[in-house]
């Protein structure tokens, strides 16, 4: 402030001027950084939270993703994605996201080496359908599934697809396919009523 009171006559004029100078740009210097920095972060969280949607899974480098996703969008009934999305759930709430995964898949995208079945779903990740997977922290509690699958469906009372003289010789997968039609693997043999939307296993 001084300075800028400063005659134009005293001899240290330019000097005080540069100081002036200096001091407004450094200001300025300040500003600009806090406007780039809040713009980053910005874009940033904006960025981050599209990354996590699953319109990002398919938009920017998942052609094979696009099947997934049009299930997840789908209101089919026999899709286990759709009960999922109504409980509020996206493709991160199971997909792990590790870089180490995506830059796996990249290198997949960007050598055209998916392998997709008949229908272009990629191969099944069995490791996913299972017990341990489903009744994870936070998801589902078994004996709840089992108690409330008795009858399930409209069936007598006697069957339960989590507990039958089956058990121990059919995977989760053998009916719940998450991303494709559910199969009720029972109705190879027996007349059961099917889920909504659901297909009886063919032999
Ligand atoms: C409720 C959990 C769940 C949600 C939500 C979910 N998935 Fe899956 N996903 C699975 C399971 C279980 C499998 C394994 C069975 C299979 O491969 O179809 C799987 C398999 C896949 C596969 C093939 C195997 C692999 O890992 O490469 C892709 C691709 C995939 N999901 C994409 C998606 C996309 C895209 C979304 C969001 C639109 C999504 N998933 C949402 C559970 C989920
Ligand atoms: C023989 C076919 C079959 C097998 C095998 C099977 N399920 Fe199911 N599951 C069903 C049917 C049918 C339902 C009821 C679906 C409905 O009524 O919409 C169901 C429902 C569920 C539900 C929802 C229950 C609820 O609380 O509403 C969960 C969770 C589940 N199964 C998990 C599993 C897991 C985990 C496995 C493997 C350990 C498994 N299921 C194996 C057929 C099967
Ligand atoms: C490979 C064929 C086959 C499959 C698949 C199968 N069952 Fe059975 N099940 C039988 C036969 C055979 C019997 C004994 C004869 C009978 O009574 O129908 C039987 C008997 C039963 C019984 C005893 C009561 C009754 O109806 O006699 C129940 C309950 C039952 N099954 C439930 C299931 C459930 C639940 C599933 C799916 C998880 C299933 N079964 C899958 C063939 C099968």
């Amino acid at each position: 402030m001084a300075e800028s009171k400063e005659t134009p006559e005293t001899a240290d004029a330019p000097e005080a001027a540069k100081k002036v100078r200096l001091s407004l740009s450094k200001n300025k210097r300040v500003t600009i950084a806090v406007i780039v920095v809040a713009a980053v972060a910005v874009l940033g969280v904006a960025g981050y939270t599209w990354s996590t949607t699953p319109g990002f899974c398919s938009s920017l480098c998942h052609s094979p993703m696009a099947n997934y996703v049009a299930g997840y969008d789908s209101d089919d009934p026999g899709l286990g994605i759709t009960v999922h999305k109504a409980a509020g759930m996206n493709c991160l709430s199971c997909h792990d996201r590790s870089t180490v995964r995506q830059l796996g898949e990249f290198a997949h995208w960007a050598t055209d080496s998916y392998q997709v079945d008949e229908e272009g779903f990629l191969v099944k990740d069995e490791s996913m359908l299972t017990k341990e997977f489903c009744t994870r922290e936070g998801c589902h509690t078994w004996d709840a599934v089992v108690d409330s699958t008795w009858g399930f469906a409209g069936n007598d009372e006697k069957y339960n697809p989590h507990a039958s003289h089956q058990d121990g010789s059919i995977t989760c997968n053998d009916c719940h396919k998450i991303h494709t039609t559910n199969e009720l693997y029972c109705a190879k043999c027996h007349d059961m009523e099917l889920p909504e939307g659901w297909v009886a296993t063919s032999e």
